[in-house]
């Protein structure tokens, strides 16, 4: 993919600003991609992998910062889009110097740039980028961090589900609905028992043995299954992935009895095309970057002085985003992630366009 969008090349990206980091000292190779700051400075995390080319990390940081353009915007944040990754094998070369002179670099960008955890990354990590650069989130409580996001991402698809039940069957509750939750994590454990406490059934599976021992000592009542496919073939009203991408792909869609998807993970159509699929079985998919906001809103929420309360207001709203969605996609007879992308194009077309009103 090409980074300049021109009018004879519609598959580039468009991004802003795509920013190389080298330190050879430490090893670090990292890439800001910046693509929108219409709504505000661009707010994501950095991604530290062991990638198998240049090539391969340029690709993810365009993807994923353009997508966090749309998550933000739909998240109803002044905040745009961006994302970094850090080239290389975590467990071999992360350092204290690596992380400062990366920390140096987001310094650099004057604001432009916000970053935050993402896959390799950590609370800690954000606390030594932040002894470098003040243009960071996700840092430990004891260190004015919004710490664990997934409290409020969990709080978020609840929410988000909460309307897809609305728009299926009427009430925004899942009280005697069968839920499978494929993975349970970080964000998986806080959702069951989001769902147990709203009166929901709940079906779920982990491959990590020790998650499978959390739910029997914690929620007995929680039926196991073996895995994935075993969950996607149950009989159940709601699937919600909360593990790895591409959840939702041709295997797992056609055999899927569930009428509504909504999940934490990111990334769940497996490839584009697959939300039409979904719709055309008759499933109600709430988009994954719309239900799974509630992390970026606490994190977020960070750049003001974190209040809890106040990021929780938020990251409820995404009941109310996904009803919106879904109204949408209905009147336009488009599927909602079709929905969801034309509402965050509108919103940072419509708010990013107040920007060119002078002030002084
Ligand atoms: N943590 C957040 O704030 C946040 C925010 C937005 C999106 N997400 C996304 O939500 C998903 C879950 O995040 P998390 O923080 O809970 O991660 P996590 O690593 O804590 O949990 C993932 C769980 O999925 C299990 N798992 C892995 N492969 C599986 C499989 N094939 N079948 C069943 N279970 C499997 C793992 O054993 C683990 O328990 C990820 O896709 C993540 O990108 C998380």
């Amino acid at each position: 993919m090409g980074v300049f969008a021109t009018t004879e090349d519609p598959g580039s990206s468009g991004h802003e600003q795509v920013v190389f980091c080298q330190d050879k000292q430490t090893g670090l190779k990292a890439i800001i991609g910046i693509y929108s700051t219409a709504l505000g400075p661009a707010l994501g995390g950095t991604r530290f992998y062991p990638y198998a080319s240049e090539s391969d990390a340029l690709a993810d940081v365009l993807d994923l910062s353009r997508g966090m353009a749309y998550k933000n915007a739909l998240a109803g944040l002044d905040l745009g889009g961006g994302k970094a990754v850090i080239w290389g094998d975590p467990e071999r070369i992360k350092s204290e110097a690596l992380l400062r002179a990366y920390g140096r670099f987001v310094e650099s960008l004057a604001g432009r740039y916000y970053t935050a955890c993402d896959v390799g990354t950590y609370v800690a990590d954000m606390d030594v980028i932040a002894r470098e650069t003040s243009y960071v989130t996700g840092r430990s409580v004891e260190h004015g961090g919004a710490g664990d996001s997934s409290i409020l991402t969990a709080w978020g698809v609840f929410q988000g589900m909460r309307a897809a039940a609305e728009h299926v069957w009427g009430a925004p509750t899942l009280a005697g609905r069968r839920v499978g939750v494929a993975g349970l994590g970080k964000v998986g454990k806080y959702l069951v028992g989001h769902l147990i406490d709203d009166g929901a059934e709940v079906v779920a599976t982990d491959v990590n043995p020790r998650a499978l021992e959390w739910a029997r000592a914690t929620h007995p009542q929680v039926t196991l299954v073996d895995d994935a496919a075993a969950l996607v073939a149950a009989d159940i009203d709601v699937y919600a992935p909360c593990a790895l991408g591409g959840a939702l792909n041709d295997d797992t869609v056609p055999a899927l009895r569930a009428k509504v998807v909504a999940g934490a993970a990111n990334n769940q159509l497996a490839h584009s095309g697959i939300e039409k699929l979904l719709a055309d079985r008759g499933i109600l998919y709430a988009p994954d970057y719309v239900v799974n906001a509630g992390g970026v809103i606490q994190v977020a929420d960070e750049i003001e002085g974190f209040n809890f309360d106040r990021a929780k207001l938020r990251a409820t709203r995404i009941y109310d985003t996904t009803r919106e969605i879904l109204r949408l996609a209905d009147a336009e007879g488009v599927p909602p992630a079709v929905a969801a992308d034309r509402l965050a194009e509108r919103r940072m077309a419509d708010v990013g366009r107040l920007r060119t009103i002078h002030l002084r």
